[in-house]
């Protein structure tokens, strides 16, 4: 039995696979809660925009803000993409892995003068500059280290995403991107600055998008302003179309990201802009469909009105639901034999909005194991170590095989680092 949208997860019999493998065994052998991804998923998710964009000068740079393990991040590095990165940290991911660093894109609207540093001695493709203030730093950072720096400014359109107010970024009220209308003076400013190599122009509109509108619509914006700049005397090398493009969580239908990817480039084209450089930033589109959080159910109980499922994962390690009241899917590992009951989905951390899922129809006893889907995305990389629990492991799966990719951390991982006073 197929999963809609999840096309490397689903039943074989009674049983829950990841591609060949069943997760109550992986739950067995690497304990609860574990992150599980599908490699073949990743891969499978990356080729839809591959294929889109064969035959033209393009860069795939993943977000790996998303899911920035480093078996995920060489598994994409491998496959040809970039990165978009959005601090030091991500771009020491980038190297550990195996990434090569003239294929970052260097996102954020809060670059240190180390970072800028660090990035420059390290060879990073080009800074996506999100404010005048940043380019003068930039320039003098570069300056100083005698290296130019490429950009490109990110520009916001001012169109409206249509999806969860904290990840629209595309709005003119938002904190992110030079506005629409300061965007010429700003390159101009680029050009005349010292250090700084003006490659091209970038966008970003938000994430969890599930329509192509809104994109179309950036996009006509991006390219007037491309237009505008050119006439001024600055060529603009590359258009980054940012990432945003949604998934499946529940039934979403976002368009398919060739698709997508397709009808931009025929917009692209009908304008004239075909001979430039591509560059996307997906991120949950590659992974998050990919992935799951398994959890083991602990105890069942009824609280007045309400029945709970009190599962061993938490919001610690799977923050969407508390944060955004994002609903994810949640499935049983084993089908049983037994109707099914409606329960709120909740974990062991001491808060209310510690849950899950609320109101899901499930037919599980206590030791059963539950999947969490679409956490191959904005799961492991935004778990925290609240209530001192060690972050999740993670594996991950191709066919038959399985590897460990993290280990479980351990109460004394969280506290090195931390340090008792003499008196
Ligand atoms: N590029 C930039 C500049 C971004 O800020 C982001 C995401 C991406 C690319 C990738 O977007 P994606 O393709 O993954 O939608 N934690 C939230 C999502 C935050 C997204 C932040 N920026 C969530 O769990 O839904």
């Amino acid at each position: 039995m197929r999963l809609p949208g999840h096309p490397h997860i689903a039943y074989r019999g009674d049983r829950l696979h990841i591609d060949d493998l069943a997760l109550d065994d992986l739950g067995s052998r690497f304990g609860t809660p574990l992150y599980a991804y599908s490699r073949r998923a990743m891969l499978d998710a990356l080729a839809g925009y591959q294929r889109a964009l064969a035959g033209r000068d393009h860069l795939i740079c993943y977000a790996m803000k998303a899911n920035s393990n480093l078996a995920v991040l060489q598994t994409f590095a491998q496959a040809g993409c970039g990165f978009d990165i959005v601090s030091g940290g991500e771009f020491e991911r980038v190297l550990a892995a195996g990434g090569d660093p003239a294929k970052v894109v260097f996102s954020g609207v809060g670059k240190t003068r180390a970072e800028m540093a660090q990035a420059l001695a390290a060879g990073v493709g080009c800074f996506n500059v999100e404010s005048e203030s940043e380019l003068e730093l930039l320039s003098e950072v570069a300056a100083a280290a005698g290296r130019p720096a490429g950009i490109s400014l990110r520009v916001n359109p001012d169109v409206d995403a249509r999806t969860h107010p904290y990840i629209s970024t595309g709005l003119k009220d938002n904190k992110f991107g030079i506005a629409h209308d300061a965007a010429l003076a700003a390159y101009r400013r680029a050009a005349s600055l010292p250090g700084i190599e003006v490659l091209g122009i970038d966008c970003h509109i938000g994430s969890q998008i599930t329509a192509a509108e809104p994109y179309l619509d950036a996009l006509d914006r991006v390219l007037d302003l491309v237009e505008a700049v050119e006439s001024a005397g600055i060529p603009l090398h590359h258009l980054d179309l940012g990432g945003g493009l949604g998934i499946t969580y529940t039934d979403e239908q976002p368009p398919a990201a060739e698709a997508l990817v397709g009808a931009m480039l025929g917009r692209i084209d009908a304008r004239g802009h075909g001979h430039r450089r591509i560059l996307l930033e997906p991120g949950r589109s590659l992974v998050g469909n990919a992935g799951v959080l398994l959890a083991e159910v602990l105890y069942l109980k009824r609280g007045g009105e309400k029945a709970f499922c009190i599962v061993d994962a938490a919001m610690n390690d799977l923050m969407r639901p508390a944060m955004y009241e994002a609903w994810m899917g949640i499935v049983a590992c084993r089908l049983r034999d037994q109707a099914p009951q409606e329960m709120d989905v909740v974990g062991p951390v001491c808060e209310s909005g510690d849950w899950l899922g609320r109101a899901r129809s499930l037919a599980v006893q206590p030791g059963d194991r539950l999947a969490v889907l679409s956490a191959g995305a904005y799961g492991m990389s935004m778990a925290s170590n609240y209530n001192t629990r060690g972050r999740a492991a993670e594996v991950l799966v191709d066919g038959d095989a399985c590897w460990l990719i993290r280990d479980r951390e351990t109460p004394a991982d969280q506290f090195r680092g931390e340090h008792l006073v003499p008196r």
